[in-house]
């Protein structure tokens, strides 16, 4: 598609899909032309779905909790956690890389930072995965049905975070919750109905977005034996390891936008009103853009790749989902020799035309 049908119009979809690493690129840092303000009337207002001032405004809140540096401070007690969950699985003599690690890590660190007990994280854990779930099969019975879920799924969280919301009003604690509830823009507080929905938007972004980086990076040692052995030999290559799984695997395939202008990419005029699917994963191979696009490299420099997207909604979590994932890939390859898929596995991927990952991964 990149080379036949680099702008297209997808009638399936009533979409526009791009596959040009630059066109991807313009239309990501460009909120004037390319709204983020989509499918609006199923959606709670969040950062995802704003344009500035707002967006700019509201991002303003959390930045700092999320910069390199602040996320950096976490470092050692992300690894205590990987080495528990590792120590946990170790003792049966095989693992499923998504039940044991790749899955409770994101979700306990988040749970941490957002100030909610980490004993509920199965709980949330449920909630957020049907918030982000598919469709199994393409059928009206199975839309309906997760609409359905996800609405019950919605109400349930934020009635969990209704009651969290008033504890911290009362007692504010070091942790973003609190910092949420304090925060103001222009003088004025944010609603209640904010704060749920922005705490709703961290737990979700970033739980099965990091569960797949860190098998999809599991994923590429296994099929490529002496990656394994050269990452332990230069464990310095991890952090260039795991920008290059973002590229070559990109958890998360496309992100979409609504144009609010007429503009014309690759010969073709996009209407005010239209959608617009920016294929990341397809930018991230294209030749143009990197040398030997479907080499794997590890010391790949520089690595421009869009698997957070770019612009004003660049990842908020980028800082947390690569510490996480070099902690995973370290400690796994500190502990194991020849990490190999169970033979038999049968690799079954998450049903969602956006999402690049697998169900499990037996090792
Ligand atoms: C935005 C990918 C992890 C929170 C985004 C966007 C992408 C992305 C592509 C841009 C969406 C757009 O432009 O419409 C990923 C990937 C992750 C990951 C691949 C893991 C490997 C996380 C984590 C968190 C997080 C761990 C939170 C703790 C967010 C938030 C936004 C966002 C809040 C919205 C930012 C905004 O609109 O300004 N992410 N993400 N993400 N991500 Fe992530």
């Amino acid at each position: 598609a990149r080379t036949q049908t680099p702008v297209r119009y997808n009638e399936h979809r009533s979409a526009w899909d791009l596959f040009l690493y630059a066109d991807v690129h313009r239309v990501l840092k460009d909120p004037a032309a390319f709204s983020s303000r989509r499918g609006m009337e199923m959606r709670t207002e969040n950062l995802l779905v704003m344009d500035p001032p707002r967006h700019t405004q509201m991002r303003d809140l959390v930045n700092k909790a999320f910069t390199p540096k602040a996320i950096g401070a976490l470092e050692e007690h992300i690894r205590r956690v990987t080495a528990d969950l590792l120590d946990e699985a170790a003792g049966r003599g095989s693992m499923e890389m998504v039940h044991d690690l790749a899955a409770p890590l994101p979700v306990i660190i988040i749970a941490e930072l957002l100030g909610v007990p980490t004993q509920d994280r199965k709980l949330f854990k449920e909630w957020s995965d049907v918030l982000v779930k598919g469709v199994d099969e393409n059928t009206e019975a199975a839309f309906a049905k997760m609409h359905a879920e996800r609405g019950q799924a919605a109400k349930e969280l934020s009635l969990y975070f209704s009651g969290i919301l008033k504890e911290r009003l009362t007692q504010p604690q070091d942790d973003l919750i609190s910092a949420l509830l304090a925060a103001e823009i222009d003088g004025k507080k944010l609603s209640e109905e904010e704060v749920i929905s922005f705490a709703i938007l961290l737990l979700v972004a970033g739980n099965e977005t990091t569960t797949n980086l860190i098998t999809n990076g599991v994923r590429r040692l296994t099929e490529d034996p002496a990656l394994q052995t050269l990452l332990q030999e230069q464990p310095e290559l991890v952090p260039g390891f795991v920008e290059e799984v973002l590229r070559f695997y990109p958890p998360i395939l496309a992100v979409g936008r609504v144009a609010a202008q007429d503009v014309e990419i690759g010969g073709q005029t996009i209407r005010t009103g239209d959608q617009v699917i920016s294929w990341v994963a397809s930018a991230n191979r294209d030749e143009r853009k990197f040398d030997d696009a479907d080499a794997f490299r590890p010391d790949r420099k520089p690595n421009p790749h869009l698997a957070f997207g770019f612009g004003p909604h660049f990842c908020l979590g980028a800082p947390l989902a690569r510490l996480e994932a070099k902690v995973a890939a370290e400690e796994l390859l500190r502990r194991f020799r020849d990490l190999r898929l169970a033979d038999g596995a049968e690799l079954v991927p998450i049903p969602s035309p956006f999402v690049f990952g697998v169900k499990s991964y037996p090792v």
